[in-house]
């Protein structure tokens, strides 16, 4: 717009200069110069303007880049702004198995929403399909309003997803601290967010300088957790934190993912559920590699029959 602006002015003093030089009884050849200089020197000020209001127009280059930027999203989508996370009817396969055969669930930002199902209904591969581990061969996942459905594990987790798998995946030689500063994915995370993991779990620090392998089950769920939280994730994925655990460490495991839902969107995937409809607000049932229902847990607590028939639990 501003170059527009420059250029007619310039043409103008071009045109008009020689004009007024012939009223003047000037020679015009002259004018035309002097028009010249004038239009060249009054583009000046129009360019010198487009110049200092360049970085502003583009200043979302400014920002640091996204790891997803120039990655092959169809635009921006159109999610529910409500929602952190959306997946649509995905279709995943592990070598030829058709293994999730159309699993939609949608995760409100701040919420705890809980996957639920029999054991081999699908929910550890509805994460491990979120997080690119298992990308789906159909159907789309929506991250932030970005299409996240092709990209590759190492895009998802730089998006700012956190991923807790099965089983408490932790370094078991390596001690506390060494677990928590490889789990950093840029310099400062840990130092930023260490006294955040440390008021959620006092126990790590307490045991920071003991190999991961010398700490209880409870303790290396905490640990597991806690690395998920030393990058800045904005979202975090945890598969079956209970498993396994003594009632008493469960509960103050709950007590800790409560805490931290405060601060971060959690998708859980929860066997256990007494635990599952204390903590979550939402959930969605997977069956067979179908979601077949979702809503608020309030109301699922209140439908026995459902729980009885997908959870086998009443
Ligand atoms: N590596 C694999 N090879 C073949 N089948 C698998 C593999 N992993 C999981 N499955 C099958 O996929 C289905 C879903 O597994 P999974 O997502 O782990 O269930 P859940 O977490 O609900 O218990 C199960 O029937 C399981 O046997
Ligand atoms: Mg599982």
């Amino acid at each position: 717009m501003l170059i527009i602006w420059a250029a007619v002015g310039a043409t103008l003093a071009v045109l008009i200069t020689p004009t007024v030089y012939r009223n003047l009884n000037q020679k015009p050849l002259d004018g035309l110069i002097i028009g010249l200089i004038v239009g060249i020197i009054g583009s000046v000020p129009g360019l010198l303007v487009f110049w200092l209001l360049l970085p502003y127009r583009f200043r979302q280059s400014d920002r640091p880049p996204h790891p997803l930027d120039g990655f092959r999203w169809r635009g921006v989508a159109q999610m529910h702004s409500n929602n952190i996370l959306e997946v649509r009817d995905i279709h995943t396969f592990i070598g030829q198995f058709h293994i999730l055969e159309g699993v939609s669930l949608e995760v409100p930002r701040g919420s705890i929403t809980v996957i639920l199902g029999r054991n081999g209904a699908g929910k550890t591969t509805t994460l491990r399909s979120i997080i690119g581990l298992n990308n789906p061969r159909s159907g789309s996942i929506f991250y932030n309003g970005r299409n996240i459905t092709h990209a590759t594990a190492h895009e998802i987790a730089a998006s700012g997803i956190g991923y807790v798998p099965e089983h408490r995946a932790i370094f078991k030689e390596l001690t506390v601290r060494e677990n928590l500063e490889i789990a950093a994915r840029k310099r400062g995370d840990l130092e930023r967010n260490q006294q955040f993991i440390f008021d959620l779990f006092p126990d790590l620090q307490r045991l920071i300088d003991l190999p991961g392998g010398n700490l209880s089950g409870g303790q290396q769920q905490m640990l597991a957790i806690a690395r998920a939280l030393v990058p800045d994730n904005d979202l975090l994925l945890i598969d079956e934190p209970s498993e396994g655990l003594a009632p008493v460490i469960i509960d103050q495991l709950m007590a800790a993912i409560k805490q931290l839902a405060k601060h971060k969107t959690v998708l859980l995937v929860e066997q256990n559920f007494r635990v599952a409809s204390r903590l979550a607000d939402r959930y969605v049932i997977i069956d067979d590699g179908h979601s077949v229902m979702s809503g608020d847990m309030a109301d699922l607590i209140k439908n026995p029959d459902v729980i009885k028939r997908y959870l086998g639990v009443a």
